[in-house]
This record gives structure tokens, C-alpha cells and sequence, in this order.
């Protein structure tokens, strides 16, 4: 859109050159930075920190950003890109994801959705739209876990399908580059993959070294598609309604704590090595630059050893953080229902 091509984009001092970072190729040939920054400030980081975390972390070499309608930051982020494209980056040299949200499944809905994200982030196409959730059901911001949308219903493959040929028309119309999904299940994912006219190029799924979901992993990656991990850190800041007593913190388990020594860097840089290394695009989120600045860093550093990368994977420990009961249907479910764990889809 409105962008600048008189003047060359000049990177921080101390920035990670973009052209170092790895890439996912999809099935279409395009390239993917295999690192993303997450844009949900999850309750307590505002709009305006997490605008500011993306001029920044686009100055230190970030070239992807993981977006979503939801999220409430679209309209800053699209004022920080504005901001950066005066400044000489050109759009084609960045990877911007969004999402559309659950209340905007319906068919009429849909189009209009990316075109707000669109007019929100004031660009003329994404390179990658995902279906948030499989779940039309909503939930307000910042609601209680046991809230529930009125209308809230479980996974049907027949309305999934009238929201998917939209995403594909999205596609037709330039709008969008690629298409996906995110928090599926390998149930669901083999009926799209059986019916796509354009099959999903991403599938974004929790991952951390407590949560390695290895069979969806390792099914994603078998079909096509590129995982890209959410949550890569652990979520240490993730809001109350997504915290339960029996979960466990990625960053202080005594492996991760011990390369990390080893290595002379934090346990963050460890939990991110290792993401990029097996093959997922963790999506650390971070609106402090050290930080930020310290994961990408971490991404471009030195190999962990095959040793380490069999330590770590070692240490799943099936925890999920985002449990995702809000999306519930029936008042006597546990979040477990929504994940399809006995293989069927739960009706
Ligand atoms: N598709 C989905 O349904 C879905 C669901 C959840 C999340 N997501 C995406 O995934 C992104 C990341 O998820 P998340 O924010 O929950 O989890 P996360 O990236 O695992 O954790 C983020 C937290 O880690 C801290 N942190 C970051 N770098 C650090 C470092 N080097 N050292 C110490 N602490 C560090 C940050 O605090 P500081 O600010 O203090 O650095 C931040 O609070 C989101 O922003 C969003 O884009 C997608």
C-alpha cells in the first residue's frame, strides 16, 4: 500500500541479519522465517507495547509476525508497519500472519473478516490466514473459564467446510497467499485434507518442550503443512484462566537449565533452539527488546547437539497450557473433549 521505495530500511545496530534466519519452504515454494513474534499481549501488554515490540523486533531482523483479529492490536500494528515502510521495508520483505476469529465462521462473514484485519494492519494481502479455532463458538475478552457462548457447538465437518471454501475463495481473490489452521486435531485435519480445494499450509498448534505433541507433529509435517508453535516458552505470563495447578514451567526444568548454563544463555534460547532445530516456527512473544532480540538471536546461534536435542526430547511432559474450555459446548465436558484424544472427533 502507501510505501516508500526511494529509501533503504537501515536495521539496529546490533540486528540479527534477516538473511541468516531460516526459512520454511511450503508447498507452494514460498519461504517462511522460521521465527515468528507473537502479537497477543495477553491481557496485560498493551496495544501499544505490542506495536512498539513490532517496530523494534522488525528493527533487529524479525521478518514474520503471528497476528490475529482477536487479539484487539491490529489497528497499531498496521500504524508501526506504516511507520517502518516509510522508513524504506518493503512489504514483500515481511511475513504477516492473522487469524479469523470464531464469531466470524458464518459464510458471509468470513471475507469481510480479512478484510478488516487487512484494513486494520493497512496491507493489501496476508501471507498466511488461519482459522483461529475450529470452534464457532465465541467468548468475550478476557472471560471466565467457565463461560460459554450460547449458540456454542462442537467441531461439524459440514460448517467447517462453508468457513474453508471461504478462506479458499480469500485465496482467489489475492487477499491472501496461503491459508491454515490452527488448534486442530488429526481427526479434522484428515477430513480437510480430504475435501480442500487448497489444502492448509500452516497448522499452528501449542508447542514447548513440556508439549511436544509428537503424533500431530509428526502428522502435520507428513501432509504438507508447516507447524508453527505457539506458547514456545511455556506462556510464563499467560493470563490466570489458562494457569492450573498441575502445569509445569518449560524454563526451569533441570535440562533445559543445564544446556542453558552450558551454553552461557537463557533457557528461553535453549527452548527456541530446539524448537527450530526439530522443525517447528516457535512464536515467542516478548514487548521487552533484550529479550526479543535474545530469541532471534538464539535461532541463528550455534547447534544444539544431537544429545541435547534427545534430552530435550525426553522431557514431554503432555502439559497443555491453552486448554481452551471457553470453547466448550455442553456444561458437563472437560477440556479434554476438545482435543479428540481417542482419535474420533467429540460430538
Ligand atoms: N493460535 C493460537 O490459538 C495461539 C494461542 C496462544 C498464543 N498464540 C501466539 O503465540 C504467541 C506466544 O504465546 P505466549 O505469549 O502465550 O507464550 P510464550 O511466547 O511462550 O511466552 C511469552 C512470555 O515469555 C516472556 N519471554 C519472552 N522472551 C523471553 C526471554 N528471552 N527470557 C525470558 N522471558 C521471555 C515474555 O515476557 P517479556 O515480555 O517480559 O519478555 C512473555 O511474557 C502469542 O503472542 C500469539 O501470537 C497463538
Amino acid at each position: 500500500m502507501r510505501q516508500s521505495i526511494d529509501r533503504t530500511f537501515t536495521p539496529a545496530a546490533d540486528a540479527v541479519d534477516a538473511a541468516l534466519v531460516p526459512k520454511r519452504v511450503l508447498y507452494t515454494g514460498a519461504e517462511m522465517p522460521a521465527i515468528s513474534l507473537g502479537t497477543f499481549g495477553s491481557d496485560h501488554v498493551s496495544a501499544g507495547e505490542i506495536a512498539e515490540a513490532v517496530k523494534g523486533a522488525i528493527s533487529v531482523g524479525y521478518r514474520h509476525l503471528d497476528c490475529a483479529a482477536v487479539y484487539g492490536n491490529e489497528d497499531r500494528i498496521g500504524d508501526a508497519l506504516q511507520e517502518l515502510f516509510s522508513r524504506g521495508l518493503r512489504r514483500e520483505e515481511l511475513w504477516v500472519t492473522s487469524k479469523l476469529w470464531n464469531d466470524k465462521h458464518a459464510e458471509s462473514d468470513v471475507i469481510p473478516a480479512c478484510r478488516q484485519s487487512l484494513a486494520d494492519l493497512q496491507l493489501d494481502y496476508l501471507d498466511l490466514y488461519l482459522v483461529h479455532w475450529p470452534f464457532p463458538n465465541f467468548h468475550p475478552p478476557g472471560c471466565r473459564v467457565d463461560s460459554r457462548s450460547l449458540d456454542a457447538r462442537p467441531y461439524l465437518h459440514e460448517n467447517f467446510m462453508k468457513t474453508w471454501r471461504q478462506m479458499e475463495a480469500l485465496v482467489d481473490l489475492g487477499l491472501v497467499r496461503h491459508i491454515g489452521t490452527s488448534n486442530m486435531t488429526i481427526p479434522k485435519l484428515t477430513l480437510l485434507l480430504r475435501d480442500a480445494r487448497i489444502r492448509p499450509a500452516v497448522n499452528e498448534m501449542e508447542l514447548h518442550p513440556h508439549f511436544q505433541q509428537p503424533e500431530l507433529f509428526e502428522f502435520v509435517r507428513a501432509s504438507g503443512m508447516e507447524p508453527a508453535g505457539y506458547c514456545p516458552l511455556g506462556s510464563p505470563h499467560r493470563p490466570e484462566r489458562d494457569r492450573s495447578p498441575e502445569d509445569t514451567v518449560d524454563m526451569e526444568d533441570p535440562v533445559i537449565v543445564r544446556i542453558a548454563q552450558r551454553l552461557g544463555v537463557h533457557p528461553a534460547a535453549v527452548c527456541l533452539r530446539w524448537a527450530v532445530q526439530r522443525g517447528q516456527t516457535p512464536i515467542p512473544q516478548s514487548a521487552n527488546r533484550r529479550n526479543y532480540l535474545a530469541n532471534l538471536r538464539a535461532v541463528v546461534s550455534e547447534a544444539l547437539t544431537a544429545d541435547d536435542m534427545r534430552a530435550i526430547a525426553a522431557l514431554d511432559r503432555n502439559c497443555r497450557l491453552v486448554k481452551g474450555q471457553v470453547f466448550l459446548w455442553k456444561p458437563e465436558q472437560s477440556w479434554q473433549d476438545l482435543w479428540d484424544l481417542n482419535g474420533v472427533i467429540a460430538s
